[in-house]
């Protein structure tokens, strides 16, 4: 995320580095549809983030029905903007995660090694609904788990870090992959595809940083 200093209250500019390019079997239109929301999402943010600055300049309440809305709403367009942006940072070149890496001594600790946790991770991928699974790390166990979240905000444990993101939403892969219902190869193609493309770069340098946080529970 990048902030815009100027403006009074919080607000976020597209990370238009953050885009991805040249994936296997993810199509560019895909991703530029896909990086509409994302847009969409950034927009969204700031615009709560001015709403909310506004009500306090106009000395107004926030505990009522005209405001309050606009505050609970940060969290779904909150996640969904940062969530994009770890998504959409980790796709790239793909490849495996080094056999040797601190990602891979992590993955042998917490789930007996890269292949149990990765069949989770797909099969919670499959679950009904739409979300995400996110592999976070939990500074003061100093352990990895998976989580399930629903939309963008439900199920994130605090101050625990994202180290994997992975969406799951339709938008995600119904343009290439169609739907199971609908008799096409949907999203369990879709999570095949996504792991061909995962920077595993990004990922061993989020845990890296990670393991360097304190807990202060
Ligand atoms: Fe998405």
């Amino acid at each position: 995320m990048s902030e815009i200093n100027q403006i009074p209250y919080a607000a976020y500019k597209v990370r238009q580095d953050l885009k991805p390019k040249g994936l296997d079997g993810l199509s560019e239109k895909a991703i530029d549809q896909h990086w509409k929301l994302y847009e969409g999402y950034v927009t969204n943010t700031n615009l709560l983030n001015k709403l909310v600055w506004d009500t306090g300049e106009a000395n107004k309440e926030l505990n009522n029905a005209e405001h309050s809305e606009i505050q609970r709403r940060l969290g779904f367009e909150y996640n969904g903007m940062v969530l994009h942006e770890h998504y959409f940072s980790a796709l790239g070149k793909g490849g495996a995660p080094s056999s040797d890496s601190p990602l891979m001594s992590q993955l042998s600790k917490d789930f007996k090694g890269y292949e149990r946790w990765k069949k989770q991770f797909i099969q919670i991928g499959n679950f009904r609904g739409v979300g995400w699974v996110v592999l976070s790390y939990d500074p003061f166990l100093k352990r990895l788990n998976n989580f399930w979240i629903t939309d963008h905000e439900v199920g994130h444990v605090a101050g625990f870090v994202p180290i994997l993101v992975m969406d799951v939403w339709e938008h995600a892969y119904v343009l290439d992959f169609g739907s199971l219902a609908s008799g096409g190869l949907g999203r369990p193609a879709y999570l095949e595809a996504y792991f061909k493309n995962i920077n595993w770069n990004v990922v061993e340098e989020r845990l890296q940083n990670a393991l360097t946080l304190k807990s202060d529970r």
